[in-house]
Protein backbone atom coordinates (compact mmCIF):
# COMPACT_ATOMS: atom_id res chain seq x y z
CA UNK A 1 0.00 0.00 0.00
CA UNK A 2 1.50 3.44 -0.67
CA UNK A 3 2.29 6.01 1.59
CA UNK A 4 -1.15 8.06 0.59
CA UNK A 5 -3.31 4.80 1.06
CA UNK A 6 -1.60 4.35 4.54
CA UNK A 7 -1.96 7.79 5.88
CA UNK A 8 -5.94 7.73 5.02
CA UNK A 9 -5.95 4.59 6.45
CA UNK A 10 -4.59 5.98 9.58
CA UNK A 11 -1.56 3.39 9.64
CA UNK A 12 1.76 5.54 8.94
CA UNK A 13 3.21 6.45 12.15
CA UNK A 14 4.38 9.69 10.81
CA UNK A 15 6.35 13.33 12.13
CA UNK A 16 5.16 16.45 9.76
CA UNK A 17 7.89 19.19 8.79
CA UNK A 18 7.07 22.86 7.50
CA UNK A 19 9.95 23.82 5.73
CA UNK A 20 10.39 27.55 5.93
CA UNK A 21 9.63 29.19 2.86
CA UNK A 22 12.22 29.25 0.12
CA UNK A 23 14.48 26.60 2.38
CA UNK A 24 12.64 23.48 1.57
CA UNK A 25 15.68 22.39 -0.59
CA UNK A 26 17.83 22.87 1.97
CA UNK A 27 15.16 21.03 4.61
CA UNK A 28 15.43 18.14 1.85
CA UNK A 29 19.27 18.11 1.75
CA UNK A 30 19.51 17.98 5.84
CA UNK A 31 16.73 15.06 5.81
CA UNK A 32 19.03 13.01 3.08
CA UNK A 33 21.81 14.02 4.96
CA UNK A 34 20.69 13.03 8.40
CA UNK A 35 19.42 9.43 6.61
CA UNK A 36 15.58 10.27 7.53
CA UNK A 37 13.36 8.57 5.33
CA UNK A 38 10.29 11.52 3.26
CA UNK A 39 7.01 8.91 3.04
CA UNK A 40 5.56 12.57 1.00
CA UNK A 41 5.95 16.03 0.46
CA UNK A 42 4.53 18.97 -0.88
CA UNK A 43 6.09 23.06 -0.59
CA UNK A 44 4.68 23.35 2.60
CA UNK A 45 4.82 19.97 4.02
CA UNK A 46 7.16 17.15 4.68
CA UNK A 47 5.53 13.83 6.02
CA UNK A 48 8.71 11.96 7.16
CA UNK A 49 9.43 9.10 9.46
CA UNK A 50 9.65 9.55 13.32
CA UNK A 51 12.88 10.89 14.17
CA UNK A 52 14.95 11.76 17.19
CA UNK A 53 17.16 13.79 15.80
CA UNK A 54 16.98 17.97 15.47
CA UNK A 55 16.09 18.95 12.03
CA UNK A 56 17.40 22.89 11.82
CA UNK A 57 15.44 23.16 8.27
CA UNK A 58 12.18 22.39 10.37
CA UNK A 59 10.20 25.75 10.80
CA UNK A 60 8.19 23.73 13.14
CA UNK A 61 8.37 19.91 13.27
CA UNK A 62 5.00 17.71 14.37
CA UNK A 63 5.36 14.90 17.10
CA UNK A 64 3.32 11.83 17.12
CA UNK A 65 0.99 12.81 14.21
CA UNK A 66 -2.49 11.87 13.25
CA UNK A 67 -4.22 11.43 9.67
CA UNK A 68 -7.84 10.91 9.23
CA UNK A 69 -11.10 11.49 6.95
CA UNK A 70 -12.20 15.36 7.96
CA UNK A 71 -15.47 13.63 8.70
CA UNK A 72 -18.28 14.05 11.91
CA UNK A 73 -15.99 11.72 14.14
CA UNK A 74 -12.78 13.52 13.64
CA UNK A 75 -14.69 16.78 14.52
CA UNK A 76 -16.08 15.34 17.63
CA UNK A 77 -12.40 14.07 18.38
CA UNK A 78 -10.93 17.25 18.20
CA UNK A 79 -13.59 19.67 20.44
CA UNK A 80 -13.52 16.51 22.98
CA UNK A 81 -9.46 17.64 23.44
CA UNK A 82 -11.30 20.83 24.88
CA UNK A 83 -7.45 23.02 23.71
CA UNK A 84 -6.96 25.73 20.88
CA UNK A 85 -6.23 24.48 17.68
CA UNK A 86 -3.84 25.64 15.06
CA UNK A 87 -4.80 25.96 11.26
CA UNK A 88 -1.50 25.73 9.15
CA UNK A 89 -3.14 26.90 6.27
CA UNK A 90 -1.83 24.79 2.92
CA UNK A 91 -4.48 24.28 0.52
CA UNK A 92 -7.85 25.52 0.57
CA UNK A 93 -9.99 22.61 0.36
CA UNK A 94 -13.67 20.72 2.07
CA UNK A 95 -11.47 19.40 4.84
CA UNK A 96 -10.70 22.71 5.90
CA UNK A 97 -13.94 24.38 4.86
CA UNK A 98 -15.76 21.38 6.71
CA UNK A 99 -13.82 22.13 10.04
CA UNK A 100 -13.06 25.62 9.68
CA UNK A 101 -15.59 27.73 12.27
CA UNK A 102 -17.04 24.41 13.81
CA UNK A 103 -13.15 24.03 16.41
CA UNK A 104 -12.22 26.73 18.75
CA UNK A 105 -8.98 28.08 17.05
CA UNK A 106 -5.97 30.39 17.74
CA UNK A 107 -5.93 33.29 15.03
CA UNK A 108 -2.96 34.43 13.26
CA UNK A 109 -1.87 37.73 15.78
CA UNK A 110 1.92 39.46 15.18
CA UNK A 111 3.79 39.39 18.78
CA UNK A 112 4.18 42.24 20.57
CA UNK A 113 7.86 43.50 21.52
CA UNK A 114 8.46 42.66 24.57
CA UNK A 115 5.54 40.28 25.05
CA UNK A 116 4.10 40.36 28.05
CA UNK A 117 3.12 37.02 28.81
CA UNK A 118 5.06 34.26 26.21
CA UNK A 119 2.88 32.09 24.78
CA UNK A 120 3.11 28.61 26.61
CA UNK A 121 -0.18 26.88 26.30
CA UNK A 122 -1.31 23.71 24.83
CA UNK A 123 -2.59 23.49 21.67
CA UNK A 124 -2.68 21.07 18.76
CA UNK A 125 -1.90 21.96 15.12
CA UNK A 126 -3.56 20.81 11.66
CA UNK A 127 -3.93 21.25 8.47
CA UNK A 128 -4.97 19.09 5.35
CA UNK A 129 -2.96 17.06 2.59
CA UNK A 130 -5.18 16.51 -0.25
CA UNK A 131 -8.38 15.46 0.99
CA UNK A 132 -7.26 14.28 4.14
CA UNK A 133 -6.54 16.44 7.73
CA UNK A 134 -3.33 15.52 9.96
CA UNK A 135 -2.76 16.63 12.98
CA UNK A 136 -0.78 16.71 16.11
CA UNK A 137 -0.72 17.50 19.71
CA UNK A 138 3.09 17.87 19.77
CA UNK A 139 4.32 20.91 17.72
CA UNK A 140 7.96 21.77 18.32
CA UNK A 141 7.35 25.47 18.17
CA UNK A 142 5.81 27.08 21.27
CA UNK A 143 4.44 29.56 18.85
CA UNK A 144 1.94 27.72 16.62
CA UNK A 145 3.63 26.58 13.21
CA UNK A 146 6.99 28.94 14.05
CA UNK A 147 5.00 32.09 13.05
CA UNK A 148 7.55 34.57 14.39
CA UNK A 149 5.84 37.68 12.89
CA UNK A 150 6.43 40.90 14.96
CA UNK A 151 4.48 44.41 15.19
CA UNK A 152 7.66 45.98 13.17
CA UNK A 153 9.36 49.13 14.32
CA UNK A 154 9.27 50.58 11.25
CA UNK A 155 10.93 54.53 12.68
CA UNK A 156 13.80 53.79 14.92
CA UNK A 157 16.00 50.24 13.49
CA UNK A 158 18.27 51.17 10.50
CA UNK A 159 17.67 47.72 9.26
CA UNK A 160 15.58 45.03 9.95
CA UNK A 161 18.38 42.53 11.04
CA UNK A 162 16.88 43.61 14.63
CA UNK A 163 14.00 40.93 14.43
CA UNK A 164 16.29 38.11 14.85
CA UNK A 165 17.30 39.33 18.15
CA UNK A 166 13.69 40.14 19.24
CA UNK A 167 12.99 36.46 18.05
CA UNK A 168 15.93 35.08 19.91
CA UNK A 169 14.42 37.41 23.34
CA UNK A 170 11.52 36.16 22.46
CA UNK A 171 11.86 32.78 22.29
CA UNK A 172 15.07 31.90 23.79
CA UNK A 173 15.19 31.82 27.94
CA UNK A 174 18.14 34.39 28.27
CA UNK A 175 18.96 35.66 31.63
CA UNK A 176 20.28 38.69 31.98
CA UNK A 177 21.35 40.38 34.87
CA UNK A 178 20.95 43.95 35.56
CA UNK A 179 24.99 44.56 35.93
CA UNK A 180 25.82 42.13 32.25
CA UNK A 181 27.62 44.35 29.81
CA UNK A 182 27.64 43.03 25.71
CA UNK A 183 30.25 42.98 23.56
CA UNK A 184 28.99 42.74 19.68
CA UNK A 185 30.70 42.57 16.76
CA UNK A 186 29.76 43.26 13.04
CA UNK A 187 27.05 45.75 14.92
CA UNK A 188 26.68 48.66 11.82
CA UNK A 189 24.61 49.56 11.08
CA UNK A 190 22.78 49.27 14.64
CA UNK A 191 19.70 47.22 14.73
CA UNK A 192 21.28 44.86 17.19
CA UNK A 193 22.69 47.09 19.19
CA UNK A 194 19.35 49.25 19.76
CA UNK A 195 18.00 46.25 20.64
CA UNK A 196 20.40 44.98 23.15
CA UNK A 197 21.17 48.54 24.48
CA UNK A 198 17.69 47.86 26.37
CA UNK A 199 18.41 44.84 28.54
CA UNK A 200 22.60 45.90 28.97
CA UNK A 201 24.59 48.23 31.24
CA UNK A 202 26.80 48.58 28.96
CA UNK A 203 27.00 47.91 25.21
CA UNK A 204 30.51 47.91 23.03
CA UNK A 205 30.41 47.30 19.40
CA UNK A 206 32.65 47.17 16.84
CA UNK A 207 32.26 46.97 12.98
CA UNK A 208 34.39 48.35 10.00
CA UNK A 209 31.32 50.65 9.89
CA UNK A 210 29.75 53.69 11.64
CA UNK A 211 26.59 52.86 13.38
CA UNK A 212 23.40 54.70 11.97
CA UNK A 213 23.33 58.15 13.97
CA UNK A 214 20.32 57.54 15.90
CA UNK A 215 21.76 54.02 17.52
CA UNK A 216 25.01 56.00 17.79
CA UNK A 217 23.38 58.54 19.88
CA UNK A 218 22.26 55.76 22.95
CA UNK A 219 24.24 56.51 25.93
CA UNK A 220 25.02 53.00 26.65
CA UNK A 221 26.60 52.18 23.13
CA UNK A 222 30.44 52.79 22.63
CA UNK A 223 31.26 51.80 19.23
CA UNK A 224 34.80 51.65 17.63
CA UNK A 225 35.62 51.20 14.01
CA UNK A 226 37.88 48.64 12.98
CA UNK A 227 38.12 44.61 12.54
CA UNK A 228 36.59 42.93 15.05
CA UNK A 229 39.28 39.59 14.58
CA UNK A 230 41.72 42.07 16.35
CA UNK A 231 40.16 43.23 19.23
CA UNK A 232 41.67 41.87 22.41
CA UNK A 233 39.44 40.29 25.41
CA UNK A 234 42.04 41.84 28.10
CA UNK A 235 40.25 44.57 27.49
CA UNK A 236 36.77 44.11 27.96
CA UNK A 237 37.19 42.37 31.40
CA UNK A 238 33.30 43.29 32.34
CA UNK A 239 32.17 41.53 29.44
CA UNK A 240 29.82 38.88 29.99
CA UNK A 241 27.74 38.28 27.11
CA UNK A 242 29.18 38.27 22.97
CA UNK A 243 26.70 38.62 20.13
CA UNK A 244 28.10 38.77 16.52
CA UNK A 245 26.29 38.87 13.36
CA UNK A 246 29.36 39.19 11.67
CA UNK A 247 29.50 38.17 8.11
CA UNK A 248 32.17 36.02 7.56
CA UNK A 249 32.70 32.03 7.21
CA UNK A 250 31.22 29.81 9.53
CA UNK A 251 34.71 28.08 10.79
CA UNK A 252 35.72 31.82 10.96
CA UNK A 253 33.16 32.57 13.73
CA UNK A 254 33.48 28.86 15.58
CA UNK A 255 37.26 29.79 15.78
CA UNK A 256 36.27 33.28 17.24
CA UNK A 257 34.00 31.35 19.79
CA UNK A 258 36.72 29.10 20.94
CA UNK A 259 39.25 31.98 21.42
CA UNK A 260 36.84 34.03 23.42
CA UNK A 261 35.78 30.73 25.49
CA UNK A 262 39.31 30.08 26.40
CA UNK A 263 40.71 33.56 27.06
CA UNK A 264 37.58 35.98 28.66
CA UNK A 265 34.77 34.87 31.33
CA UNK A 266 32.58 35.38 28.78
CA UNK A 267 29.73 31.98 28.94
CA UNK A 268 27.02 33.55 27.03
CA UNK A 269 26.68 34.23 22.98
CA UNK A 270 24.16 34.49 20.69
CA UNK A 271 25.67 34.78 16.93
CA UNK A 272 24.88 34.09 13.76
CA UNK A 273 26.31 31.19 11.58
CA UNK A 274 26.27 32.70 7.73
CA UNK A 275 26.60 30.01 5.31
CA UNK A 276 27.75 30.42 1.24
CA UNK A 277 25.95 27.42 0.06
CA UNK A 278 25.27 24.26 1.33
CA UNK A 279 24.51 23.96 4.93
CA UNK A 280 28.09 22.89 6.64
CA UNK A 281 26.88 20.28 9.20
CA UNK A 282 30.57 19.69 9.97
CA UNK A 283 30.73 23.15 12.37
CA UNK A 284 27.07 23.00 13.42
CA UNK A 285 28.15 19.56 15.46
CA UNK A 286 31.38 21.17 16.51
CA UNK A 287 29.37 24.22 18.03
CA UNK A 288 26.95 21.93 19.25
CA UNK A 289 29.84 20.16 21.47
CA UNK A 290 30.34 23.10 23.19
CA UNK A 291 28.25 22.89 26.73
CA UNK A 292 24.79 24.81 27.15
CA UNK A 293 24.49 25.55 23.82
CA UNK A 294 22.13 24.99 21.02
CA UNK A 295 21.51 25.81 17.23
CA UNK A 296 18.38 27.59 16.17
CA UNK A 297 17.17 28.60 12.57
CA UNK A 298 15.55 31.91 13.25
CA UNK A 299 11.84 32.57 10.95
CA UNK A 300 14.25 35.56 10.67
CA UNK A 301 17.02 33.88 9.55
CA UNK A 302 18.50 34.01 6.01
CA UNK A 303 21.08 31.16 4.30
CA UNK A 304 22.25 31.31 8.32
CA UNK A 305 21.24 29.69 11.87
CA UNK A 306 21.77 31.21 15.30
CA UNK A 307 24.06 29.74 17.53
CA UNK A 308 22.95 30.36 21.32
CA UNK A 309 24.94 29.23 24.31
CA UNK A 310 23.14 30.33 27.76
CA UNK A 311 25.62 29.65 30.81
CA UNK A 312 23.84 31.22 34.58
CA UNK A 313 26.77 29.59 36.82
CA UNK A 314 29.53 32.03 36.83
C1 LIG B 1 24.77 41.74 8.62
S1 LIG B 1 25.71 43.12 9.08
C2 LIG B 1 25.26 43.31 10.76
C3 LIG B 1 23.94 43.95 10.97
C4 LIG B 1 23.65 44.23 12.42
N1 LIG B 1 23.41 43.03 13.18
C5 LIG B 1 22.47 45.15 12.65
O1 LIG B 1 21.53 44.75 13.33
O2 LIG B 1 22.48 46.27 12.13
C6 LIG B 1 27.30 42.47 9.17
C7 LIG B 1 28.40 43.46 9.54
O3 LIG B 1 29.62 42.74 9.71
C8 LIG B 1 30.66 43.70 9.49
N2 LIG B 1 31.97 43.04 9.36
C9 LIG B 1 32.36 42.09 8.49
N3 LIG B 1 33.63 41.72 8.72
C10 LIG B 1 34.07 42.46 9.79
C11 LIG B 1 35.28 42.53 10.53
N4 LIG B 1 36.32 41.74 10.25
N5 LIG B 1 35.36 43.39 11.55
C12 LIG B 1 34.32 44.19 11.88
N6 LIG B 1 33.13 44.16 11.22
C13 LIG B 1 33.01 43.31 10.19
C14 LIG B 1 30.19 44.44 8.24
O4 LIG B 1 30.81 45.71 8.15
C15 LIG B 1 28.66 44.54 8.50
O5 LIG B 1 28.30 45.78 9.02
Amino acid sequence: MDYYHQLKKSQLNFHTIIPFLKFDQELEKELLAKKIKVYLKTEKLFIIEPTDQQVIWAQDHWRDCHSAIPDKELQLKLKALNIFGYHYKTEKNKAVESLLGRLKQIPEKRIKFPVAKPFNFKYYIWTTYQDLVIYSLNPEKTYPAGWHEFEEDKEFPPNRAYLKLWEVFTTQQLKIKQDDCALEIGAAPGGWSWVLSQYFKKVYTFDRADLAPQVKKIKNITHVQGDAFKISPDDFKDVTWFFSDLICTPEKIHETIEFWLAHSRVRNFVCTIKFKGDTPFEVIDKLLKIPDSKIVRLYHNKNEVTWVKVTTDR
